[in-house]
């Protein structure tokens, strides 16, 4: 990955039941700080929104439960939106394979609209599958997320 933008300080927020949001989130950190941007990755257990505020990104990975992000990261999406006046970010979002009969899941689509209600700028959403339902990612998530990544910062300059 190439740097697209001066130095920038990175939040990552995750939720994970089987730790591939922790995994994803961790190599997007590693990926953001070789090329020599701030990040910081946290459960989104751990932290409050006022504990975050003031970051260039925002980076919310999620996976999807009953067809939507669960209840402790739509509260948090709800919260940040709601303390940072400015800012940008973007999502990434685990799910099972598409079936037949259409998307069984509106995760993405929930987390836009709870932070398009605030101020900050969208600059990407990333899906990536869970091969089932505790894995494994999909093969090559690792290079999806660098590529996502690069997109993102790109559309920040
Ligand atoms: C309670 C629960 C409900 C789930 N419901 C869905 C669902 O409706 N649609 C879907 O695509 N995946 C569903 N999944 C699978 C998750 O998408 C998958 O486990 C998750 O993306 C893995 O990420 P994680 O390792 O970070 O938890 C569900 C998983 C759990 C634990």
């Amino acid at each position: 990955m190439h740097a697209t933008v001066s130095a920038i300080k990175a939040v990552i927020i995750y939720q994970t039941t089987y730790g591939h949001n922790r995994e994803a989130s961790m190599h997007m950190a590693k990926s953001l700080r070789a090329i020599g941007h701030e990040a910081d990755c946290h459960n989104v257990h751990d932290i409050l929104a006022e504990e975050v505020k003031g970051a260039d990104l925002y980076l919310f990975c999620s996976p999807t439960h009953i067809g939507r992000p669960p209840r402790k990261m739509r509260s948090l999406l709800k919260a940040v939106s709601a303390v940072q006046r400015d800012g940008d970010y973007a999502l990434v979002v685990t799910r099972l394979p598409e079936g037949e009969g259409g998307p069984r899941f509106r995760t993405t689509e929930m987390m836009e609209g709870i932070i398009s209600k605030g101020h900050m700028r969208h600059r990407g959403s990333l899906e990536l599958e869970c091969v089932a339902m505790s894995g494994p990612l999909e093969e090559g998530w690792g290079g999806k997320l660098d590529s996502f990544l690069a997109s993102v910062l790109a559309e920040m300059l």
